[in-house]
C-alpha cells in the first residue's frame, strides 16, 4: 500500500503530536511504501516571512529524521519540490463545485481564529487533494480534523474521472490515527493552543519541570490512590512498558507513594524515550547538508511519479504536452 501524509510546519512538536501521529507515520515505513512531505505551499496561507518559512520547513525535516524516519525506507520531501501539484490543483478546481469548498469546516474555523481569508486558504482542500491524488495514494494517515479533507479528495477524484470518462485517479482512504487521548499538564487534551504541552525537543531539565507541573488531586501521601483518575499515570502508561505500568499501578493502590514520586518516574520514562531523538536532532542540526541531501533525493523519487500521473491527466483533459 502507498501511504502518504503531509505536515504543515506548526512550530514545536510535543508529546501529543508524537504519540498521536508521528509515531504511527514512522512505524508505517516498515510496512508500507511511504511518502511524507512538508506542506510548505500550504504554509503560505499563514506564514509570509521567507526566513521563518525556511526555518519551519527545516524543523519538520529535522523532527522526522530525529524521531526515526529512515530515508532509505520512506520518502521525506518538500511539497514545493514537486511543483506539478499546483498544476493539478488548478485542473481539479475546474471540476469541483464551489459549494463543496464552502462546506469545509476547517476554513470556517481558521477565519474564526483570525487567519486572512485568502483564495489560497479557501482552496486549501484542493491543493491537499492534489497532494494525495498525484501520487495515487492508497492510505492517508491523518487525525480526525482532516477526515473531511480526505472525503473531499475522494469526491474530486471522482469528479475528474467522471468528467473525462477515465479512471486516472485512485480513491484514497483515510487511515485514522488510533491516537490515544494524550492529556496535557492540566488534564485537558495536550495541545499547543492550550499551552499545556510537554515539548519533545527540550532539555531533560525543562521536561522534568513540565512534568512536575502536572495537575493532581490532594490525596495525602499515605493514602491509596486510583491510577485511573490520575493524569500522571495516564501519561506514564503511554510511554512506559506494560510491566512498568502494572507495577506503578500497584504502587498507587498500595498507598505510601506521593504524586511527586510518581512524577519522577514519569520524567524518567519520558527521558528514556526522548534522549536518543534529542541527541540525533542535535547531530542533524550540525549537518544541514545531510538534511538537504535527504530532501533532494526524496524529491527525485517522488517527482517522476507525479509527472507520470500529470501526463495522464493532461491527456485525459485534452491539454497537449509539448515535447522538449
Ligand atoms: N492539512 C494537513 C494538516 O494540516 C496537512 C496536509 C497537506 C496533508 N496536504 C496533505 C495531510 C495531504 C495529508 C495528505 O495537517
Amino acid at each position: 500500500m502507498r501511504v502518504l501524509s503531509g505536515s504543515q510546519p506548526s512550530g514545536k512538536l510535543h508529546l501529543g503530536n508524537y504519540l498521536g501521529a508521528l509515531k504511527q507515520h514512522i512505524e508505517d515505513q516498515a510496512v508500507h511504501e511511504c511518502f511524507f512531505f512538508i506542506a510548505n505551499y500550504h504554509s503560505l496561507t499563514t506564514v509570509q516571512d521567507p526566513a521563518r518559512l525556511r526555518e519551519l520547513t527545516r524543523d519538520v525535516a529535522l523532527d522526522y529524521l530525529a524521531l526515526g524516519l529512515d530515508p532509505s525506507r520512506a520518502c521525506l520531501f518538500r511539497q514545493s519540490d514537486v511543483p506539478e501539484v499546483t498544476e493539478l490543483t488548478w485542473i481539479l478546481s475546474t471540476v469541483t463545485g464551489k459549494g463543496l469548498l464552502e462546506r469545509a469546516t476547517s476554513y470556517k474555523d481558521k477565519i474564526a481564529k483570525g487567519i486572512q481569508p485568502s483564495m489560497g486558504l479557501f482552496c486549501y482542500p484542493i491543493l491537499m487533494a492534489a497532494d494525495i491524488l498525484i501520487y495515487l495514494s492508497d492510505l492517508v494517515p491523518v487525525g480526525k480534523d482532516q477526515v473531511q479533507h480526505i472525503e473531499m479528495a475522494q469526491d474530486m477524484a471522482e469528479y475528474f474521472n467522471n468528467t473525462y470518462g477515465k479512471q486516472v485517479f485512485k480513491r484514497p482512504e483515510a487511515k485514522l490515527n488510533e491516537a490515544p487521548l494524550v492529556p496535557g499538564v492540566d488534564g485537558l487534551k495536550m495541545s499547543k493552543s492550550y499551552d499545556n504541552t510537554i515539548p519533545l525537543f527540550e532539555t531533560s531539565k525543562q521536561t522534568r519541570k513540565r512534568v512536575m507541573s502536572i495537575k493532581t488531586d490532594s490525596t495525602p501521601v499515605e493514602a491509596p490512590k486510583n491510577p485511573e483518575a490520575c493524569n500522571v499515570f495516564a501519561l506514564y502508561r503511554l510511554v512506559a512498558t506494560p510491566d512498568e505500568t502494572a507495577s506503578l499501578a500497584a504502587r498507587y493502590r498500595a498507598g505510601g507513594m506521593g504524586y511527586g514520586e510518581a512524577k519522577a518516574f514519569l520524567a524518567e520514562v519520558i527521558d528514556r524515550l526522548l534522549t536518543p531523538p534529542r541527541e540525533r536532532r542535535a547531530k542533524l542540526e550540525a549537518d544541514p547538508g545531510f538534511v538537504e541531501d535527504v530532501l533532494t533525493a526524496a524529491a527525485r523519487k517522488a517527482r517522476p511519479i507525479a509527472q507520470a500521473v500529470m501526463h495522464d491527466v493532461r491527456e485525459a483533459c485534452g491539454i497537449v504536452t509539448l515535447r522538449p
